[in-house]
């Protein structure tokens, strides 16, 4: 067993022979991620929604680790489309033995926008597209294998609102990642719980990089550059309480690579915003136990003030679970209820229906 902080990231058991996925691998924290693993012969799928970036990326790697093992396949989290096509492509590589769902809309717009489906567009990308990735893949993950989700301490700082999960009735950016962040913690805890549950040995972990800057990273030609200038001038005033995104990506690495890490375990740097990677503690309400499943009445009719995005939700939605192969032939008469139960447990039962779409009609 690893003690806690005898963890050296600097030096990784090998990962010869298993595959990785890690979403935002080509910019950031993602492609340090990538970076490390790759060094540690891994096979890394750099799932990106740019080729060229994701080529930078990759050719920035083969500079340091000549024989690395590399592959892109493009994803644009903010499209269900693109995450249906991606996991099609990604399961070719099956058995995986990691998803990292690492990519993120970190500085949102200070305008509400929406993904391709009609969603809130930092909670879409950052939870529900890596929810439905996930659930998409599962069933190409290897015995053991694991789902790394990429947690923040922004849920120390605001309280999820379950009932305005997707900021209908009040939108802030800072307030919208936080929610993001809060409904993955609660989805990968929950995933864990229920594989533990169940005795499946893969495993549901989570990750968060401290307060990681590209200002204070290893130099990467074309990555760690790419930021534009009034973003590096903040990271160069406030990242010195923090580290570098190579060190930013330790938690998540050792989340994927540590053979002693165990379901349901959370990676942070020692001293919160910066240090070693050892096992920390999420925000109570994301750790805490689903109380009784959600209950209460259904809505018996869609809302009256219904707007065009609610239409969207569910007309992309329905489409979504019927093509998931694996799920084929089960009960999907109430979807929130079969598909997505860690999920309404993190965001409740209205939070469930408003991410399904699942309406009594
Ligand atoms: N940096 C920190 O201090 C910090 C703290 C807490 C948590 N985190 C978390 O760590 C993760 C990485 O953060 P970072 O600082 O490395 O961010 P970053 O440098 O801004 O990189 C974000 C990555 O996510 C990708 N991405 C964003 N939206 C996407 C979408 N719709 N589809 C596909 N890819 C998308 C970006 O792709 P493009 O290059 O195409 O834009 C990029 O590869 C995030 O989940 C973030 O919430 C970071």
């Amino acid at each position: 067993m690893t003690a806690a902080s005898a963890w050296d990231p600097r030096a990784l058991p090998s990962l010869a022979g298993r595959t990785v996925v890690v979403t935002g691998g080509n910019a950031g924290i993602g492609y340090f991620v990538s970076e490390q693993l790759a060094e540690a012969g891994a096979h890394v799928v750099i799932a990106a929604r740019s080729a060229e970036k994701a080529q930078l990326a990759m050719a920035s790697i083969r500079e340091r680790v000549a024989d690395a093992s590399l592959a892109h396949v493009p994803l644009d989290l903010a499209s269900l489309a693109s995450v249906r096509a991606a996991a099609e492509q990604i399961a070719a590589f099956r058995p995986l033995h990691a998803l990292v769902n690492n990519a993120g809309r970190v500085v949102a717009s200070r305008r509400r926008m929406l993904t391709d489906d009609g969603f809130e567009l930092t909670v879409g990308g950052n939870f529900l597209g890596h929810f439905a990735l996930s659930t998409l893949l599962f069933p190409a993950l290897a015995e053991g294998g694991r789902i790394v989700g990429m947690g923040s301490d922004s849920t120390r700082m605001v309280r999820l609102e379950p009932d305005d999960l997707w900021s209908e009735r009040r939108y802030s950016p800072f307030r919208a990642y936080a929610f993001s962040k809060h409904a993955v913690q609660g989805f990968q805890l929950e995933l864990a719980r229920r594989l533990v549950a169940a005795g499946d040995s893969r495993m549901s972990l989570l990750a968060h990089p401290g307060w990681a800057t590209s200002a204070y990273a290893a130099r990467r030609a074309g990555i760690t550059d790419r930021d534009p200038a009034a973003g590096r001038f903040f990271e160069a005033l406030t990242g010195w309480v923090g580290q570098g995104k190579d060190r930013g990506a330790w938690p998540a690495v050792r989340a994927v690579a540590d053979p002693d890490a165990a379901n349901g375990m959370y990676f942070g740097p020692q001293r919160m915003l910066a240090g070693r990677p050892v096992p920390t503690r999420p925000v109570a309400s994301s750790a805490a136990p689903p109380s009784a499943p959600p209950s209460g009445p259904t809505p018996s009719r869609r809302p009256a003030s219904a707007s065009p995005c609610d239409e969207r939700r569910r007309r992309a939605l329905p489409r979504f679970r019927r093509e998931q192969p694996h799920l084929r032939g089960r009960t999907l008469c109430r979807p929130h209820v079969q598909l997505l139960p860690p999920m309404q447990v993190v965001v409740g039962h209205r939070g469930a229906q408003a991410a399904t779409g699942a309406r009594a009609p």
